[in-house]
């Protein structure tokens, strides 16, 4: 009964985690919150450049309201980033041959670090960031004042795009960290990590490392691993047992005991009705003695033997 709670509540658990897929999906898509928060992010970026240097990262500057949030922009050839690549802007490592789509002569490369922005824009119910949510998003350069731009797809031929993550907890005993991607559309995808710290992505987008939030070491009833869906059931079992053999003990005793209180109620109702028989006929024998004092006078003690013994003989060997 318990492991078939437990699985349910599991089911739902799992139901929910895929329904807050869903809501990111939702979220991060055009006039959503984080569709909204890409927009903003790239208008502050771009407004870090002064007569930019292509292939440059020029940090920017957020509002007050978004503390905690860093951009930078870059801007570049699409040609240079078609041969060149681009080493170490900040996390990201894009390879040789990553081509723009639509194509644009020179684009703005805007990196978003959302630091403890993360879960607030991107909600992933049924995992937890081990690293703050990093985005790579591409612009036409062609207007370094315009807002409001639509992004720009890169897609890579060879060599996935990396992100190297550098601040991060490490992922819970026994539960494993998975990269997030969540493209441009807003669409999640998990993957295994590239290595520790590392993930692999073919185009532009928002990147993280997460673990499910449900780990075995948190919800040891929950049957995970064979493990741990193996131990926890005979634990339960033990418990259940043991908790048997005192419910039977008890009501054993208790029976025991009422069993005790009936029959001693019993012997002593027995008693009573017999003392109160043996009165009865005393007082019969009495009143009979008495009468038969009166009527016969002078031969009362004989009369009176006789009639005492009587009830007494019925008292005790009677039923
Ligand atoms: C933060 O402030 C900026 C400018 O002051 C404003 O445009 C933006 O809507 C605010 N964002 C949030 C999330 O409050
Ligand atoms: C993030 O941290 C900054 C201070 O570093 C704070 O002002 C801001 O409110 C925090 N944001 C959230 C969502 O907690
Ligand atoms: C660049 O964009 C700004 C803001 O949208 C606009 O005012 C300006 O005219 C544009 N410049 C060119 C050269 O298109
Ligand atoms: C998810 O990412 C992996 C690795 O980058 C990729 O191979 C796979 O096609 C992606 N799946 C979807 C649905 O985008």
């Amino acid at each position: 009964m318990e492991l078939c709670r437990s699985l349910v509540l599991r089911f739902f658990v799992i139901l929910l985690g895929s329904f807050g897929i869903e809501s990111a999906i939702a979220e991060s898509g055009p006039g959503t919150s984080a569709g909204a928060l890409d927009v903003l992010l790239q208008d502050y970026a771009f407004r870090a450049f002064v007569r930019p240097k292509t292939g440059l990262a020029y940090v920017g500057t957020v509002p007050a309201n978004l503390t905690g949030i860093s951009v930078s922009a870059m801007r570049l050839r699409s040609g240079s980033l078609r041969m060149r690549g681009v080493k170490g802007y900040n996390e990201f490592d894009l390879p040789r041959g990553v081509a723009v789509s639509p194509y644009v002569e020179r684009l703005v490369l805007v990196y978003e670090d959302l630091g403890n922005w993360s879960s607030v824009y991107y909600q992933l119910p049924g995992y937890t960031y081990l690293t703050p949510v990093l985005g790579l998003l591409a612009y036409d350069a062609s207007n370094l004042s315009a807002t409001n731009l639509p992004k720009l797809e890169l897609s890579t031929t060879g060599d996935p795009i990396t992100i190297r993550f550098t601040m991060g907890k490490s992922p819970p005993m026994g539960s494993a960290a998975k990269c997030v991607s969540i493209n441009s559309l807003g669409s999640v995808n998990m993957s295994d990590p590239i290595s520790n710290n590392q993930c692999g992505s073919s185009s532009t987008g928002h990147f993280a490392i997460a673990v499910e939030s449900i780990a075995p070491s948190h919800a040891p009833s929950y049957p995970i691993n064979p493990l741990a869906g193996g131990v926890v059931p005979q634990n339960r079992k033990r418990r259940n047992s043991s908790g048997k053999m005192w419910i039977i003990i008890v009501s054993a005793a208790g029976g025991l005991a009422l069993f005790m209180l009936v029959v001693s109620l019993a012997l002593w109702a027995g008693k009573l009705k017999r003392r109160k028989e043996v009165e009865r006929m005393e007082k019969e024998a009495e009143s009979g003695e008495q009468l038969q004092m009166t009527s016969v006078g002078d031969t009362k003690a004989p009369a009176a033997t006789v009639t005492r013994t009587q009830p007494r003989l019925e008292g005790e060997y009677g039923p």
